[in-house]
């Protein structure tokens, strides 16, 4: 399980590129490279399932030399439909890990499987209206849950306050090695709680590229996340 190797006992801030400036995406993500982020959100939509068409594998390509150069992993979010069509493509790209929508797909076992074939990290998430119950079937073999604490689309939307106790259920609920992921609208005000209802892995987009000061800003939600390490 590769996760457990990236993540250790650590509390992790994930920047989303997808909020970057994509003109300069390069020294963006190196001067959070500079700063200790190792694990990148890379959001990947496609106009169906969910409005937006975001970036893709050839940004994967593109940032993947630098990433990995620096020991980092690209965590792809698949925000798209049958995302088991996007696999080998994202994993040959240089993604290191896929997580996908259970909404997405009819058999949430079969896309694990074709995943792990590939030596990918998996991931399920979940949107804000699905039953928690949804990533259980497969969690035993999968890295992590991601909850989602807005609805699937863009950067920039305010955090669903109702994702903390779903976030605390998915935590008793999955085994121990399994990490919670929150994504959306985490900022300096929520970091903490969503770190002590049991989420390890924080993604945050406009929180961080947004702000005047990007790597202080990515600096500041980690001590934020830390200071809610139960
Ligand atoms: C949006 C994406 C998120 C997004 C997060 O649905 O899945 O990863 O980039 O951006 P913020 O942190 O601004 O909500
Ligand atoms: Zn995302």
């Amino acid at each position: 399980m590769p996760w457990q190797e990236w993540v250790g006992d650590k509390t992790v801030v994930e920047p989303s590129i997808y909020a970057a400036d994509l003109s300069r995406l390069g020294d963006q993500v190196e001067a959070l490279l500079d700063a200790g982020a190792r694990i990148f959100h890379v959001d990947i939509g496609d106009g169906r399932f969910i409005e937006e068409i975001t970036i893709g594998p050839i940004v994967v390509r593109s940032l993947a030399p630098l990433v990995h150069g620096r020991g980092g992993v690209l965590d792809c979010h698949l925000m798209v439909a049958e995302p088991g069509r996007q696999l080998a493509k994202v994993k040959e790209a240089g993604g290191d890990s896929v997580t996908f929508h259970v909404e997405a797909v009819e058999d949430v076992q079969v896309t694990v499987a074709s995943a792990r074939a590939l030596g990918l990290g998996v991931g399920l998430a979940l949107n804000p209206s699905t039953p928690v119950v949804a990533a259980l079937a497969a969690a035993d073999a999968v890295d992590l849950v991601l909850c989602m604490s807005v609805h699937p689309g863009l950067s920039g939307q305010a955090f669903m306050p109702e994702a903390l106790p779903r976030v605390a259920q998915l935590r008793r609920l999955l085994p121990q090695e399994v990490l919670v992921q929150v994504d959306g609208g985490i900022s300096l005000e929520n970091a903490r709680a969503v770190r002590e209802a049991g989420a390890r892995l924080l993604v945050a987009g406009s929180a961080v590229f947004w702000q005047e000061d990007p790597v202080a800003s990515y600096q500041a939600l980690v001590a934020e996340a830390e200071a809610g390490v139960p």
